[in-house]
């Protein structure tokens, strides 16, 4: 120091030193104590809280799973290559976050946002931690406008609305994956956004879900977020939580999002291996006893937003899968009681070639009817009854044929209704295509027609309907229909029947 230091600097120096406090400066010391695959037993981080981000010797992070009275787990976010028993643990003071914003969409990212599709890291608007409450009754709406899948069957007899939770459930290669891949492709014009959330599944089944989507045109509206079958099991776990923070920075921004989470079976699987290797008391199916809530609290973030709270909405897809048409299974019991429905795929079905193999007696949707629209409900009113007791009929049929005429004209009318229900992947039918088909069934236009002529149908109608700008008005306002727009639907059945 050279001269003496002017007046107020010194003044200024003397009551910080004035101001001081001398003592023991406290600083906490993890120390790794033990390791379990993906898992790392930690003591001497007595402030750490749950879900904290903290840091190994090697650089490799983690977060905080289960806190205990002088220890925590905590599950690895990187390969844990190279931490030993003794190691020391930093904190950071963060929760585990993932970046959000308009940059990720058409991007395939990890659950913590790191790039999978060998572009840079996407240029994200902010963070948000990966857990986060649900809305609360207040700032909730009811659910009154449809998610419009594209597929017949959905829109038709279980229709999902905006801000609800629809499982998907069913054994494995059943059509499962498809029903929610063919609802993403089906939003190319519309202002929703899809998320696909992959938990562990095969990297080829994952590369074809992107490969679907980019052929629809959709990918600039979709976000893939992807924990690989390899990825460490915190990942894993982590995926579905992260991926609806993504989801919710454009719900709460008035935006609508479409989550489908592939699958919650395989999540609830490495919940149960994360909470075995903690030593948490196994409960039912060596579960812990926390797996409803956690599904629970994660299925709560779909919601419909109140017009104060913006409007948005998140409406999920969960899918789960179920083993030898066991429904009544812990997770699938868990599940289909968290959600407000379920679509049933059914192996029979799928291996008698009706897909989508959603089984009609078992699938229902607790709201969507509410959210359907008016014309859609117009002419679906007494399909699922028809469909019903045509099945039923079809296999008391197998013991003896129906003499009576009025049973064979049911007959021959379930199976157009077969027909109809029946779709290709990748073939989405617009509402309005689905709506003319069904007032042409109705009607009774299509009782005479080949179930194989109902299928070209299904392709030389969306261009005839299309080409009618009479119909814009019914086009614009699907609410209601009058017996004018529906003449004018059934001209259009006509036209198409007499192309094919
Ligand atoms: N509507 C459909 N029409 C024709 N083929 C279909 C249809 N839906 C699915 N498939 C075929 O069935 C197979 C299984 O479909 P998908 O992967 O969707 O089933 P999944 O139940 O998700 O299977 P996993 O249990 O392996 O996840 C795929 O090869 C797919 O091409
Ligand atoms: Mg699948």
């Amino acid at each position: 120091m050279t001269g003496p230091l002017p007046d107020p600097a010194l003044d200024a120096l003397k009551t910080r030193v004035a101001g001081a406090v001398l003592g023991p400066a406290i600083e906490e010391r993890g120390v790794v104590t033990a390791l379990a695959d993906g898992l790392a037993v930690i003591t001497g981080l007595p402030g750490a809280g749950l879900n904290e981000v903290l840091t190994f010797a090697t650089g490799a992070r983690g977060f905080v799973l289960t806190l205990e009275d002088d220890s925590l787990h905590a599950a690895f976010l990187d390969p844990m290559d190279g931490v030993a028993a003794g190691d020391a643990v930093t904190r950071t003071g963060d929760v585990v976050s993932v970046p959000v914003g308009e940059a990720l969409l058409g991007r395939v990212v990890d659950p913590l946002g790191r790039p999978l599709d060998d572009a840079p890291p996407p240029d994200a608007t902010g963070f948000l931690p990966a857990e986060r409450p649900a809305p609360t009754i207040i700032e909730r709406d009811f659910v009154s406008e449809p998610i419009e899948t594209g597929l017949l069957i959905v829109d038709a007899l279980f229709a999902v609305g905006r801000g609800q939770r629809e499982l998907i459930i069913g054994e494995r290669q059943t059509g499962k994956t498809s029903i929610a891949v063919d609802a993403m492709l089906n939003q190319a014009d519309s202002d929703l956004i899809c998320i696909y959330v992959a938990i562990g599944q095969r990297m080829s089944a994952v590369r074809r879900v992107i490969e679907a989507v980019r052929g629809g045109g959709v990918l600039g509206r979709t976000i893939f977020v992807v924990a690989e079958p390899t990825a460490e099991p915190g990942l894993r776990w982590l995926a579905p939580f992260s991926a609806t923070s993504i989801a919710e920075w454009f719900r709460d921004r008035g935006q609508h999002v479409l989550i489908v989470y592939d699958d919650l079976t395989k999540h609830a699987a490495t919940h149960r291996e994360l909470a075995l290797l903690s030593r948490q008391p196994p409960g039912r199916e060596a579960y812990p006893g926390d797996i409803f809530y956690l599904h629970a609290r994660l299925l709560e973030r779909s919601a419909k937003l109140s017009s104060a709270r913006g409007g948005g909405s998140l409406s999920a897809l969960p899918i789960a899968e179920i083993e030898a048409g066991n429904l009544s299974a812990f997770i699938p019991t868990n599940l289909i009681s968290i959600a407000d429905g379920q679509l049933v795929t059914s192996a029979a079905l799928f291996a008698a070639n009706q897909r989508p193999a959603v089984d009609i007696g078992l699938s229902v949707s607790r709201v969507g009817g509410k959210a359907q629209w008016g014309a859609m409900k117009a002419v679906a009113g007494r399909l699922r009854l028809d469909y019903t007791q045509y099945l039923e009929m079809k296999m008391f049929s197998r013991f003896g044929g129906f003499g009576d005429a009025a049973m064979k004209r049911r007959m021959a009318r379930g199976e157009r209704i077969a027909a109809l229900l029946a779709q290709d992947r990748f073939a989405p039918l617009p509402t309005l295509v689905q709506i003319a088909l069904l007032a042409g069934l109705n009607a009774g236009l299509l009782d005479d027609v080949d179930p194989a002529r109902i299928a070209a149908l299904k392709t030389a109608l969306p261009p005839i309907l299309a080409a009618d700008t009479r119909l814009d008005g019914l086009r614009a306002d699907l609410t209601r229909l009058d017996d004018p727009a529906r003449d004018l639907l059934l001209d259009a059945v006509r036209t198409g029947l007499a192309r094919v």
